[in-house]
C-alpha cells in the first residue's frame, strides 16, 4: 500500500508539472521508461482535469517535413486562398458587423482525403512540392494515429489492434486533413474562427501554428486555451472513441477564436470509422454507470471477436450503440 500511495502522489506531482496539457514523449515508449510513460498517456486520457486532450513530442514526423508543411501551407494561402478570402468578407460584409454571426466561421479551408482513396490529384491549385509533402505528411500521420490507437487498446486492457479493426468497415478508415487558416479577425468577439464542436469521428492529430494561439477547449463550464507549442501534435479524441470506451475517452467541446493580429495555420488530420462502420461499446468498457452522452437508441455491443451481443432491455441506461452519424466524416 506504501508503494501504490508513493505511486499515486508521483503521478499527482507529474500532473502538477504538466499543467492542464502533458505532453507525451512518445521517444521514452522505446525505452525503460515504457511503464511510466504508458501511465502518463492513462492518465491524460482518463483523467478529467486534462479534458482528453494531450501534447505529443518526439513523435516520429521529422521537424524538416513539419517546416515544409508549414512554410508551403503559408505560401499556399497567401497564394491561392487570402484574396477568395477577403472577397467573401467584402461581399458577407463582416468587417463591419455589429451583432454576433451565428452561421459562418472566419476560416479558410480546404480538405484532402488520403483513405479510402486519395483526392490530393484532384484538389486544384497545389504545386507539385506541397502535394508531395502532405502526401508524406499525412502518411506519416496515419502511422501515427494507428500507434496512439495501439496505445489506447493497450490502456484499456483491449487486445491490440483492436481499435483500428473496429473502424474499418468494408474499405477501411477514412483518413483525411483539413488544412485551414484563421486570418486576423477585427471582431473575434463577434465571428469565431472556429464555433465550438466536439469532433464527430475516432482521433484527431493537430498540427498547429507554434505562434498564434487561438484554439480553446470547455473544461469545468470554462473556455481554456491550448498552448501552441513547435513541432507538438496536439490529440483529440472523437465521439466514435467516445462510445467505444462508454465515456472513459471523452469528446471534448472546442473551438477556435480568431486573432485581431496574426494568421493562424491548422492541419487537422481526421482518422475516422469507415462510411459504413458500426461503432459498438466495447464490454470491456461497460461500467455500472453510462458516462457516455452520445448515446444512441439501440442496445447491443460486442467483444473483440467482432460478434454482436443483445445485451437486453434492462440494460439500455448502461450501454449504447453507436452508428455513425452521417455528418461523422465531415471534417470540423
Ligand atoms: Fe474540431
Amino acid at each position: 500500500m506504501v508503494g501504490k500511495h508513493k505511486d499515486l502522489r508521483e503521478r499527482e506531482r507529474e500532473r502538477e508539472r504538466d499543467g492542464v496539457f502533458p505532453v507525451i514523449d512518445m521517444e521514452k515508449l522505446n525505452g525503460e521508461e515504457r511503464g511510466a510513460t504508458m501511465e502518463r498517456i492513462k492518465d491524460a486520457t482518463e483523467c478529467s482535469f486534462v479534458e482528453n486532450n494531450q501534447m505529443l513530442m518526439n513523435h516520429g514526423i521529422p521537424h524538416e517535413l513539419m517546416d515544409s508543411v508549414e512554410r508551403m501551407t503559408k505560401e499556399h494561402y497567401k497564394k491561392c486562398m487570402e484574396q477568395r478570402f477577403k472577397e467573401m468578407v467584402a461581399s458577407r460584409g463582416l468587417e463591419a458587423v455589429q451583432s454576433e454571426i451565428n452561421d459562418l466561421d472566419w476560416e479558410s479551408t480546404f480538405f484532402l482525403r488520403h483513405l479510402p482513396v486519395s483526392d490530393m490529384s484532384d484538389i486544384p491549385d497545389l504545386e507539385e512540392d506541397y502535394r508531395k509533402a502532405m502526401k508524406e505528411f499525412a502518411g506519416k500521420i496515419e502511422k501515427l494515429a494507428e500507434e496512439l490507437l495501439d496505445l489506447l487498446c493497450e490502456n484499456l486492457g483491449l487486445e491490440k489492434g483492436y481499435l483500428k479493426k473496429a473502424f474499418y468497415g468494408s474499405k477501411g478508415p477514412t483518413f483525411g486533413t483539413k488544412v485551414s487558416n484563421y486570418p486576423p479577425c477585427p471582431r473575434p468577439e463577434l465571428i469565431k474562427g472556429l464555433r465550438a464542436h466536439t469532433d464527430a469521428g475516432g482521433i484527431i492529430l493537430l498540427f498547429q501554428d507554434d505562434k498564434v494561439s487561438g484554439l480553446q477547449l470547455l473544461k469545468d463550464g470554462k473556455w481554456i486555451d491550448v498552448p501552441p507549442m513547435k513541432y507538438s501534435i496536439v490529440i483529440n479524441i472523437g465521439d466514435q472513441l467516445e462510445v467505444i470506451t462508454n465515456g472513459k475517452y471523452k469528446s471534448v467541446m472546442h473551438r477556435v477564436i480568431a486573432q485581431t493580429d496574426g494568421n493562424r495555420m491548422s492541419i487537422a488530420s481526421f482518422y475516422n470509422p469507415g462510411s459504413d462502420a458500426i461503432i459498438y461499446l466495447h464490454l470491456h468498457c461497460w461500467r455500472k454507470k453510462i458516462n457516455s452522452s452520445k448515446q444512441g437508441a439501440t442496445v447491443r455491443s460486442h467483444e473483440g471477436d467482432g460478434k454482436c451481443r443483445q445485451l437486453g432491455p434492462d440494460c439500455h441506461s448502461m450501454t449504447a450503440l453507436w452508428k455513425l452519424p452521417t455528418d461523422a466524416n465531415k471534417p470540423d
